[in-house]
C-alpha cells in the first residue's frame, strides 16, 4: 500500500541507486567541471591562494566535494581582475563576505542582510528566539569586523535605492525563491559594470527540480528569461559540490556565473 500510496519517492529512490550505479562517472565530471573553471583562470594558483585564505581563517583546503565552487570561483577572479567594487546580496553571518574581503582586500565590499524587524528574518535561517537571533548577530559582527565591508540591513528590494553601481563582482545569495530571486536578479544586472561578474548560488537547472523552503528553480528560470533577451549571452552553470548527493541529480545545485556584456 506504502508503495502505491507514494510511488514518486520509491521511484526517486531507484533512480538514485541507478545513477550511482550505473551513471555517476566522477572522473567525467571532473573533467567537464575543470574545463569550465580553467575558462576564468589557472585552477591550480587559485586553489593555492583561496587555501591559504581558508587556512587564515582557521579552515581546511579547499574540497570540491564539501566547500561550494564559489569559493574556487571568488579565487580565480581575483586573480584575474582585481574588483575595485564587490556587492553581496544576502550576507548571512558574514563568513563569506570575510572570505571575500581576504581575497580582495583592496576592494570595497557592499553587503546586504534583512533587518532584524523585516517579516522574513525570523522565519529562517535559525533566528527564531532571542537567542539564536544574539548569537547570530554576534558572528555576523565578527566576520565583518573588516574596514572594507560595509554592512547594509535592508530587504534587497530597496537595493536600487540603497546602493549605487557600478559592481565589478556581484554574488547573489540572497532568497533562492520567487518573487526574491527574480529582483535580486533583476538588480544584480543593473548594479554590475559592463565587464563585470555576477554570480548566482544555488540555481537548480531542472525544470523537475522539487522547490524546497530555501531553494528553487526560480532562479534559473529568471536567468533563462534574461538570456532569452540578450543575445549572445552566456550563463554558464557551475555544479556546486562534487559530491554525488546519494546520485539524486534534481538536488545537485549549481553556482551560475555570467559577464554582463559591455555593451548591455
Ligand atoms: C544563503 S544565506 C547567505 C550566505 C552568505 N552569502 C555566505 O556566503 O555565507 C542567505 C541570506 O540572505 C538573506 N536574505 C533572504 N532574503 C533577503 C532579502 N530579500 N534581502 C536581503 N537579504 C535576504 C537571508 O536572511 C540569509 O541570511
Amino acid at each position: 500500500m506504502h508503495l502505491f500510496s507514494r510511488p514518486s519517492s520509491w521511484i526517486r529512490k531507484l533512480r538514485k541507486s541507478l545513477y550511482l550505479r550505473f551513471a555517476y562517472d566522477r572522473a567525467a565530471i571532473d573533467a567537464e567541471e575543470d574545463r569550465k573553471l580553467a575558462g576564468f583562470g589557472d585552477i591550480q594558483a587559485a586553489t593555492r591562494k583561496l587555501d591559504s585564505v581558508l587556512a587564515a581563517c582557521g579552515r581546511g583546503p579547499y574540497d570540491p566535494d564539501r566547500d561550494s565552487v564559489h569559493l574556487l570561483l571568488w579565487s580565480l577572479l581575483s586573480l584575474r581582475h582585481p574588483a575595485r567594487r564587490i556587492l553581496e546580496i544576502g550576507t548571512f553571518e558574514g563568513e563569506g563576505t570575510r572570505l571575500l574581503a581576504r581575497l580582495f582586500p583592496s576592494a570595497d565590499i557592499t553587503t546586504v542582510e534583512l533587518p532584524d524587524d523585516d517579516p522574513l528574518f525570523r522565519t529562517f535561517y535559525r533566528r527564531s528566539t532571542e537567542a539564536e537571533r544574539e548569537a547570530f548577530r554576534i558572528k555576523q559582527s565578527r566576520n565583518l569586523d573588516f574596514p572594507n565591508i560595509r554592512l547594509l540591513k535592508a530587504n534587497s528590494f530597496f537595493l536600487p535605492a540603497l546602493a549605487h553601481g557600478p559592481f565589478d563582482l556581484i554574488w547573489v545569495d540572497g532568497g533562492h525563491l520567487y518573487p526574491e530571486v527574480a529582483w535580486d536578479i533583476c538588480n544584480a544586472w543593473h548594479l554590475a559594470a559592463p565587464g563585470g561578474v555576477i554570480l548566482f548560488d544555488d540555481v537548480l537547472p531542472d525544470a523537475e527540480a522539487r522547490k524546497t523552503d530555501l531553494i528553487s528553480p526560480e532562479s534559473f528560470e529568471a536567468l533563462e528569461y534574461l538570456r532569452a533577451r540578450v543575445p549572445g549571452l552566456a550563463i554558464p552553470m557551475f555544479l556546486k559540490r562534487r559530491f554525488p548527493f546519494r546520485g539524486d541529480t534534481l538536488k545537485r545545485t549549481c553556482v551560475a556565473a555570467l559577464i554582463k556584456p559591455l555593451d548591455a
